[in-house]
């Protein structure tokens, strides 16, 4: 590539249950965004079935690459010209479904001759918010991922220099939010129909449980708030195992009731990470952290959003919050951090599998 042309990035994701493509040109110009989603194949179990997700994955995976190429004006034969590396969220997600991309990967950076570039997934989310806007990320940073898989706070001082703070030990906050709504009567995904429920309800209607964990910690824990979720709706239970009975079900609520439990579940839900993010904040004091970064599914949810603004604002940060089609698995931020490795020269070879665990640390 000859000095000051601007690169252009094809971005691939398949992670989970989100088949998407992307071009990107200079780390930051989305030319195109196409995601395929799979929600209605996932719905009647009320999560992600593996097998399903990536057998799906190999139909779309070609017509969602061919679109993005189309909306972003690249004719299919041109596209080994236009095109100057090919990024792919290898790590971390579902065996079965990185597979899919990262070999669809590995067959156009072979075909077209060009580089071929890994990018861990959840280090894409903290860069989504540096899409399709004016200002560059400011570093140092503390960064909060919160989605349907993780939820993870980490002191990152450059884009590609992220260090673990802290993480759920147990249920991620987007996975507490879908089985809410399941056990609401909601459908799958649930967290943005709990979210727009919660907006007509009484928070304070409810007492759930804001994990704490030590006074120190910096962790996740969202198991006890679902429970208290569970007991609130259906009542105690009665017997053990299979013999195990409930006093009534969702459909016994009231529409109020469920808009209710909507708020005050979204309260208990989003305050415990926000009391996370405080206490990261606080105790890298005079660490010289300029910004907050956020991103993930969950990172759409409106009073996560409206609750980081405040706390930006209090703390005198700048705030990094993606824009709303940026938060949710897209290919967009994978091609953007790719972007960045492709200007640093971070290339892989064909050799590149996929991490099922993630290199974050
Ligand atoms: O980032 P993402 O697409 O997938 C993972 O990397 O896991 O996040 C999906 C998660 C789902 O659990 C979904 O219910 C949740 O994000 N989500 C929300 C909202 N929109 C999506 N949770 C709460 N409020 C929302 N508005
Ligand atoms: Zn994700």
């Amino acid at each position: 590539m000859s000095p000051g042309k601007r690169c252009t990035i094809l971005g691939i994701e398949s992670s989970c249950d989100e088949t998407a493509a992307s071009v990107v040109v200079d780390a930051r110009e989305v030319k195109s965004n196409v995601i395929a989603t799979q929600f209605e194949l996932h719905e009647e179990y009320g999560g992600v079935v593996p097998e399903i997700a990536s057998r799906a994955h190999i139909e779309r995976i070609l017509p969602v690459i061919r679109e993005a190429l189309v909306q972003a004006g690249i004719d299919e034969d041109e596209a080994n010209e236009r095109i100057d590396a090919i990024a792919v969220g290898h790590c971390p997600g579902l065996i079965g479904s990185l597979l899919v991309g990262v070999s669809a990967a590995k067959a156009l950076a072979w075909a077209w001759g060009k580089p071929l570039i890994g990018v861990d997934h959840v280090m894409a989310h903290l860069y989504a918010g540096a899409l399709d806007v004016d200002d560059p990320l400011r570093y140092p940073a503390i960064g909060l991922i919160v989605s349907g898989g993780h939820t993870t706070l980490c002191r990152v001082n450059d884009s590609l220099d992220v260090r673990v703070l802290g993480r759920t030990i147990d249920d991620a906050i987007g996975e507490a939010y879908d089985k809410a709504a399941m056990m609401l009567g909601l459908g799958f995904p649930g967290g943005r129909r709990v979210d727009e429920r919660a907006q007509r309800g009484d928070d304070r209607k409810y007492d759930f449980p804001i994990s704490r964990l030590g006074a120190e910690s910096l962790d996740f824990s969202y198991s006890g708030l679902k429970t208290s979720l569970l007991y609130m709706v259906r009542g105690k239970p009665a017997g053990k195992g299979k013999e195990r009975k409930f006093e009534r079900d969702y459909d016994d609520l009231t529409e109020r009731e469920v808009d209710d439990l909507c708020a005050s579940f979204q309260r208990a839900a989003i305050g415990a990470v926000m009391l996370k993010l405080k206490r990261a904040i606080d105790s890298a004091d005079g660490d010289g952290v300029k910004s907050l970064i956020v991103g993930g599914g969950v990172s759409a949810n409106s009073r996560l959003r409206a609750e980081v603004r405040d706390l930006a604002k209090d703390r005198g940060l700048d705030l990094h919050l993606p824009a709303i089609e940026y938060c949710l698995d897209n290919g967009a931020m994978i091609a953007g951090l790719g972007g960045v490795k492709f200007a640093r020269k971070e290339f892989d070879d064909l050799s590149l599998s996929p991490m099922p665990a993630g290199s974050l640390r």
